[in-house]
């Protein structure tokens, strides 16, 4: 069975392998290390299965706004719903803060097909571009979701 917790820094190691499996422009170990540390205000949710971690997501609050950085999950974990446990999860994270959070927001990479049709499935919608966002010159899409109805 698949459960969500929250990540932690002896997780580095694992996510970073995941990063560098799936995305276009990995972040490096030290990255990870330093943001999974107990000071970061990065929140790390994983997606794990007899204890292996199958996928990761990163976001962080700031007042009533909350941006995801990272989402990614293992090419042989992929379309069997880990994406979607995890974005739940943060939802429900989101619901128990303190301060009432607003919206979720995250960029993605124009060309990053099912990236878009899995956010706009959970509701997110693409509000503007974002050129030459990455280090590469790739457009962002930038989509935002109300989290209150
Ligand atoms: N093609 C089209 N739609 C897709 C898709 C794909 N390859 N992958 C997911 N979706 C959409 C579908 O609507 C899917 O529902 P369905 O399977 O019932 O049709 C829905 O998203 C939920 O999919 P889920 O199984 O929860 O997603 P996942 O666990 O496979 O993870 C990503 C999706 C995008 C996170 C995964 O493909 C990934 O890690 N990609 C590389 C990293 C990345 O691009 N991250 C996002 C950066 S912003």
């Amino acid at each position: 069975m698949i459960s969500i917790r929250r990540g932690e820094r002896k997780d580095a190691p694992m996510i970073a392998c995941i990063e560098k499996e799936v995305m276009k422009a990995p972040w490096p170990l030290e990255v990870f290390d330093h943001d999974l540390s107990e000071d970061s205000p990065w929140v790390f949710l994983v997606a794990e299965e007899d204890g292996e971690i199958l996928g990761y997501l990163d976001y962080m609050v700031t007042f009533d706004s909350s941006t995801i950085a990272s989402l990614a999950v293992r090419r042989d974990a992929q379309r069997k719903g880990v994406a979607t446990l995890l974005l739940d999860r943060m939802e429900e994270e989101l619901r128990k803060e303190e301060e009432t959070v607003l919206t979720s927001t995250l960029e993605v990479r124009v060309s990053n097909e099912p990236a878009k049709a899995l956010y706009r499935k959970r509701g997110y919608l693409p509000v503007c571009l974002k050129k030459g966002y990455y280090e590469d010159g790739e457009d962002a899409e930038y989509y935002v979701k109300g989290l209150i109805s």
